[in-house]
């Protein structure tokens, strides 16, 4: 048994949810207040059977180690740990188990090693003095320069890679670590970084993912910055600078200032803002905005760029956005950055954080700033730029809030930016209003997992025969439900009976949610008595034809309007009224 399942088996999902939740006994599960957002009635459900929970507000789910991740926002290594020591389980080490996980390992060994290096050669050697005395003259301090691990390569060819070399480390090795280059010729190695003050990247657990080296001298024709390149434990979209400083600060304050550099952060840790990262120049990423939403729900940009003119920051923003996160601007005023602000003075630095605006002010502010609201030409660069990200908001009431204000500064109505807002949403489409409207994506989808719900905790098989006869499984419109009903047809063509626990092994992990949400859902009494069910599922059955019906008929008379050939408009017509028949009949059905 792998310890994954070791610890999986020992522990008790309910007693380590309990700790955090008070959970009640309902039917075969336990149900409490979800912890992960705000509710007043339970929909937080825990299955003891499945190892499994799922709130039905929010939607979050998973297993006893996502439970602890998503609680203590720590990452999975981090909640096996912890969960095995609980569980009194001594890890084999995973990590050093597969060829990857080695490398990875020996890789951030050579990466801790160099940078001790550096950080010695800076703080200790007669080579550093000069990056020390930059530090200085930028009012770095010297608790900083040990707190964020800075140093100093040497200006040579070889310093690190002799070092390194003694220590007995391949220079293959070194190569795949992003610190030496194989030279053109191909035959030997040289450093990387050469006469640079050196900010070592680390994880948020503190491991040395990487390099960033600065020049030394202003006029230095050379880059003045070079990055460790992509390797097996770096990409430059996962790395926020800092984090493995100030995540503790971020997670306290449940916010997380974004800078532009690392001197940034330094400059502002120092003023008293311990609460920062750096995106190190780029936009935000996926792998951003993941990160830090494990530690806070709230992110202040501090950028002394323009977020609304840059393609790349926009992007950035509808990530966050869609990750929920809050975002606000800091106004960094006569174009400094936070590094020059916090050297002057840290009050004014923790005053602008302060005043931050909510992000689509600033954006409405900026476009203002740059056209001319009182002409017609004005109000359309203005709108063209600011309604598609408002038609991006997903909270109405948000929204609206952001309609209103438009409004105004742009002096319409706000019906017609309501109107400029749909067309963001929706290209036109025509949709025929003889037939009765379809049931939108989000009901259909409830009730395709109610059906699967009393599917998995009734009688699987003599369930599903009956679905079969009823509808055709394609009628299913929601892709995981479709996938999970396609396998359980085979599932249960080679075995003779149907267990869940092998069912869900069989399934690829992107469909356990769904099964999850499915097989926890409060049926309530339903499951209690076999007529009970029997009843509910023929009514779920027959509602679910209903909507399939519909909907067909919506794609007929679409089809009717738009067909051209005579022939083929009649045959979409008869098309049509077999439809129709079939519903009335199932109408009348339903009715009695
Ligand atoms: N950066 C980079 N590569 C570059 C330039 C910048 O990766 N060629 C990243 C670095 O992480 C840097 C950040 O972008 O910290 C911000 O750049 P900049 O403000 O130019 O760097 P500073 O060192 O803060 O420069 P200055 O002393 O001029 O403020
Ligand atoms: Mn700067």
């Amino acid at each position: 048994m792998s310890d994954i399942d070791e610890v999986k088996s020992r522990l008790n999902i309910v007693d380590v949810i309990s700790q955090r939740v008070v959970l009640k006994k309902a039917g075969r599960n336990f149900k409490g207040l979800c912890p992960f957002h705000n509710e007043k009635t339970p929909s937080f459900i825990v299955s003891p059977e499945r190892g499994t929970f799922h709130c039905f507000g929010c939607g979050i789910g998973g297993d006893v180690f996502s439970f602890v991740m998503e609680y203590e926002h720590i990452d999975f290594v981090e909640a096996l740990e912890q969960l095995a020591s609980k569980a009194g389980v001594t890890l084999t080490h995973r990590t050093e188990t597969t060829p990857e996980g080695k490398l990875k390992q020996r890789i951030y060994e050579v990466n801790h090693l160099a940078s001790e290096f550096y950080h010695y050669l800076l703080t200790t050697h007669r080579l550093g003095e000069k990056a020390r005395a930059y530090l200085a003259g930028r009012k770095v301090s010297d608790k900083s320069i040990k707190t964020f691990l800075l140093g100093y390569s040497p200006n040579s060819w070889d310093g690190l890679l002799k070092f390194l070399q003694k220590k007995g480390y391949e220079e293959s090795l070194l190569e795949k670590a992003g610190l030496v280059i194989r030279s053109a010729k191909g035959k030997g190695f040289y450093d990387r970084f050469r006469g640079r003050i050196m900010f070592t990247l680390k994880d948020h657990r503190g491991n040395v993912v990487g390099f960033a080296g600065r020049v030394l001298d202003p006029k230095e024709k050379e880059a003045k910055y070079i990055n460790t390149s992509e390797t097996p434990v770096y990409s430059k979209s996962n790395v926020l600078y800092g984090l493995d400083v100030t995540k503790d600060a971020i997670s306290r304050a449940n916010e997380a200032i974004i800078v532009e550099g690392e001197l940034d952060v330094i400059s502002s840790f120092q003023a008293g803002v311990g609460n920062v990262i750096a995106i190190k120049g780029s936009a935000l990423t996926e792998g951003h905005v993941n990160l830090l939403r494990r530690f806070c729900e709230r992110i202040i940009f501090a950028l002394d760029s323009d977020l609304s003119g840059d393609v790349a920051s926009r992007r950035g923003i509808e990530i966050a956005e869609r990750g929920g996160l809050d975002m606000n601007v800091a106004l960094l005023t006569g174009g400094k950055d936070p590094d020059d602000i916090a050297r002057q003075s840290p009050g004014t630095l923790k005053k602008l954080i302060k005043d931050a605006v909510p992000i689509y002010d600033y954006f409405l502010t900026s476009a203002l700033g740059r056209f001319d609201a009182s002409f017609a030409f004005g109000k359309k660069k203005i709108s063209e730029e600011i309604l598609p990200i408002l038609a991006k908001i997903d909270n109405s009431i948000v929204q609206g809030h952001y309609v209103k204000k438009l409004a105004v500064a742009l002096d319409l109505t706000e019906e017609t930016i309501s109107e400029g807002l749909k067309k963001q949403k929706f290209p036109v489409v025509h949709q025929p209003s003889e037939s009765p409207p379809a049931l939108g994506p989000s009901r259909q989808q409830k009730l395709e997992i109610f059906l699967l719900a009393m599917l998995f905790q009734g009688k699987t098989r003599e369930l599903f025969e009956d679905l079969k006869e009823s509808v055709a499984l394609t009628d299913f419109m929601h892709p995981p439900v479709l996938a999970i009903l396609t396998r359980l047809e085979s599932f249960l063509r080679r075995m003779q009976v149907f267990l869940m626990k092998d069912f869900s092994d069989s399934l690829p992990p992107e469909l356990i949610p769904t099964l999850d949400e499915a097989f926890l859902w409060d049926l309530g009494e339903i499951t209690e008595s076999e007529e009970l069910l029997a009843k509910e599922w023929i009514r779920a059955i027959s509602g679910f034809r209903h909507v399939v019906l519909r909907k067909k008929m919506q794609i007929w008379t679409k089809k009717v309007k738009e067909l051209e050939k005579e022939e083929e408009r009649l045959q979409a017509q008869e098309e049509l009224r077999k439809l129709a028949q079939e519903l009335s009949l199932l109408e009348k059905e339903r009715e009695s």
